[in-house]
């Protein structure tokens, strides 16, 4: 026996049914999936939603419902092997040592553990009766969060080593009256743009082959909605998430009987991967939740999780920055980082951030063509080093950050010369640049030792760096590893393992580097992930600053990722003013990055005033709740708003989002949400140009009147962007 079962004392599961079959429920606080043996051992998906008042009804299910057909190899199982009795799309794929691609999973036994008051755990063992192939599927439910993170560890128990051709992390069955899938898609800034469709038979898939920088075309994000297309307070949805930040696949097959599968996983593209005699392979998670009660309150499940369980500091703080990159690009060099200290010291920011171009010597980093992989400072742009930028930047009261990318390399650089077996690349073959640059080899120990070395070196200059933007900028063309080669082994393993060689270096990093703030940058968001957050504080969602886009970016990835790590800055793209853009900043991580010399005066003072502000609100914005009130998608303007948890005290953004003449004029009050209807609350608008009168006049309401009636930011030509505060009495 693997392990026992034990015996748990709230699962409501533990009761006694007609037949033998076993039944198994993983729970959340408000929610259940059902599990059940048939005839023939199998474990199939017989119920997911909210928890039935009587447990005892989960036994019932199974035979009121068509959810397997043997005659057309349909079936629910909970983790659906292939070629054996299963013909519809598989979650697992396994060449045997034998040659045979047939394997079938048995249950064989499960345990459920208390992790602690919010976590339970769930493992399920699965065999496969002829090779004996295993496979654990475990759940860790989060109950508070109502948040279910599921993985399947795959061993092999034969002699010889087999080949796992396809190994999903997650296979659910929905068995509803429709299914509407909404994904998010984009390319360099325009990332996270929704698309909702209506399933029909056959498969839908999402996937990713870019190896790297997986996000640039499909995020690994997902809401689906039961029956009808939920709206943010009512609905059946249900929001998931591959956390991997490689090549991944999603997969809705609706099947002859309208029941819904989705598979969730690595891709299997090109990845074939060997499993010697004894290994486990253990699949990313994926991680989802389910609301009855519409896409915002799951939005809000995931955003506590994400911050208590998994973004890295996620109850903690967030610094303010000025960055250097849209302000000077590659041209700078010591004197005009002195100017550009200074300004983030007038300004009342918390850290000045050095981005690209402080590097390479032989192949100076003062254009994207080269230089790439040379961590050494450029000795004519900063002849006293880096060392000495940190401690001007501290003695203005500023801690310093710099910008890295140390998965890559430039053709033209000292590390390419040196080491070109460490580059992704076939040798025979012409390289296929993306930004000039080429991706290195982290399936290579040796590489992953270069990296960790290289950030090492620059986390040790002394005084301390505060702060590291990570950036990964390139895709895998030509897929080709000459360390696997040389090491005999299968080259499908390359996309998995480069993913596996990041996390160890994120991983080791973490270890002498536990709490230092990391954006994690890629093109903007062409890369984030559930996985990954483990590692960074907070991500760069688009390169594309614009106001008006980022109401949109900054809207749909509100959807999965909390405000504090979604980093949002105030630039020089677009020229609605800097007021608009510092409201649209302000809703999430905020930042700037721009020519602070070109601010006026006014400009100047609005924005030390904002910072102020910012800093009396952050908490609010960061671990509140968030309730989108207007969508931009519906309306020619946009609200949402953030409520801190003892409904004390509120921050609602209103936004303009349309040209048209009548469109700046909002016509109606927004309804707020989440506030106590018995408290009254001042509302006051902030964020105003000294001097400049709000036509709000600042004043009391109860909770219920601003929650049933609401109040009208009067939205208009000249305040495209308002931003109230509301405090209760
Ligand atoms: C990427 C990032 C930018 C900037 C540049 C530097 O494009 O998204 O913010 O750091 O790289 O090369």
């Amino acid at each position: 026996m693997l392990f026992r079962f034990l015996l748990i004392i709230f699962s409501v599961c533990l009761i006694i049914i007609p037949s033998a079959a076993e039944i198994i429920c993983i729970e959340t606080n408000q929610n259940v999936l059902v599990f059940e043996t048939d005839n023939d051992n199998r474990l199939l998906q017989t119920y997911f939603g909210k928890k039935l008042l009587n447990a005892s009804d989960y036994g019932l299910i199974r035979s009121q419902n068509k959810q397997s057909d043997s005659n057309g190899g349909v079936f629910n199982h909970i983790y659906t092997p292939s070629g054996t009795w299963n013909l519809v799309e598989p979650a697992l794929t396994v060449l045997h040592a034998d040659g045979n691609r047939g394997t079938d999973l048995q249950y064989v036994e499960h345990e459920q553990r208390i992790v602690s008051n919010d976590v339970v755990e769930t493992k399920i063992l699965l065999q496969d009766p002829v090779y004996k192939t295993q496979v654990i599927l475990v759940f860790k439910s989060y109950l508070n969060h109502d948040v279910i993170e599921q993985w399947a560890e795959i061993k092999n128990n034969e002699k010889k080593p087999i080949i796992l051709e396809k190994y999903a992390s997650a296979n659910l069955n929905f068995m509803n009256r429709e299914y509407y899938l909404t994904h998010f898609h984009g390319y360099w800034a325009k990332e996270m743009q929704p698309e909702q469709t209506k399933l029909t038979s056959g498969i839908k898939t999402i996937d990713s082959k870019l190896g790297t920088r997986a996000n640039i075309y499909n995020h690994p994000v997902f809401m689906l909605s039961f029956d009808q297309p939920a709206t943010e307070e009512a609905g059946l949805v249900l929001l998931g998430t591959l956390a991997w930040s490689g090549n991944f696949k999603l997969q809705f097959e609706v099947d002859p009987y309208h029941n819904l599968r989705l598979i969730s996983g690595i891709n299997p593209y090109a990845s074939a991967y060997p499993l010697q005699t004894g290994e486990v392979f253990i699949t990313p998670a994926f991680i989802f939740t389910y609301s009855e009660e519409g896409k915002g309150k799951a939005s809000r499940h995931l955003h506590s999780w994400m911050r208590k369980h998994r973004l890295l500091d996620g109850e903690g703080s967030r610094m303010t920055l000025l960055n250097n990159w849209e302000a000077t690009y590659f041209k700078f060099d010591q004197q005009k980082l002195h100017t550009l200290i200074g300004d983030a010291k007038n300004l009342g920011v918390d850290l000045f951030l050095l981005d690209d171009g402080w590097f390479g010597n032989k192949h100076p980093r003062n254009n994207p063509r080269q230089g790439l992989g040379d961590w050494q400072h450029n000795v004519e742009k900063l002849p006293n080093g880096i060392s000495s930028l940190v401690k001007e930047a501290n003695e203005n009261g500023v801690k310093f950050g710099i910008w890295v990318e140390p998965e890559m390399v430039n053709p033209k650089s000292e590390l390419y010369e040196k080491h070109p077996e460490w580059v992704i690349r076939q040798a025979e073959r012409p390289e296929v640049y993306f930004r000039n640059q080429l991706v290195l080899d982290l399936s290579n120990p040796q590489v992953q030792e270069f990296v960790y070395d290289t950030m090492d070196e620059i986390l040790s200059i002394k005084p301390e760096i505060s702060y590291v933007k990570w950036d990964c900028n390139a895709v895998i063309f030509n897929a080709h590893s000459s360390y696997l080669e040389t090491k005999g082994q299968m080259q499908s393993q390359l996309y998995v393992d480069y993913v596996k060689g990041l996390y160890k270096v994120l991983e080791r990093l973490r270890v002498k580097y536990p709490t230092l703030p990391m954006m994690l940058c890629s093109g903007g968001g062409g890369r984030v992930d559930y996985e990954v957050l483990r590692y960074f504080t907070e991500f760069w969602p688009s390169d594309n600053t614009d106001p008006i886009e980022r109401v949109f970016i900054q809207w749909n990835n509100s959807y999965f990722y909390p405000s504090i790590a979604t980093c949002c800055h105030i630039t020089a793209w677009s020229d609605v003013g800097i007021k608009f853009k510092t409201d649209v900043a302000m809703m999430g991580k905020m930042g700037y990055d721009l020519v602070v010399e070109k601010l006026s005066e006014d400009e100047m003072k609005f924005s030390q005033q904002v910072l102020k502000d910012y800093s009396r609100l952050k908490d609010i914005i960061w671990y509140g709740d968030l309730y989108r009130l207007q969508s931009p998608y519906e309306n020619p303007y946009a609200s949402l708003m953030y409520v801190d948890e003892k409904k004390n005290k509120a921050v609602v953004f209103n936004y303009v989002i349309s040209n048209r003449y009548y469109d700046n004029y909002s016509p109606v009050a927004v309804k707020l949400q989440g506030l106590n209807p018995q408290r009254e609350y001042i509302v006051k608008e902030i964020n105003l140009f000294e001097g400049k009168n709000s036509p709000i006049q600042t004043k009391a309401y109860t909770g219920e009147f601003l929650m049933k009636n609401g109040v009208n930011p009067i939205l208009r030509k000249g305040r495209t962007s308002v931003v109230l505060e509301v405090t209760a009495q």
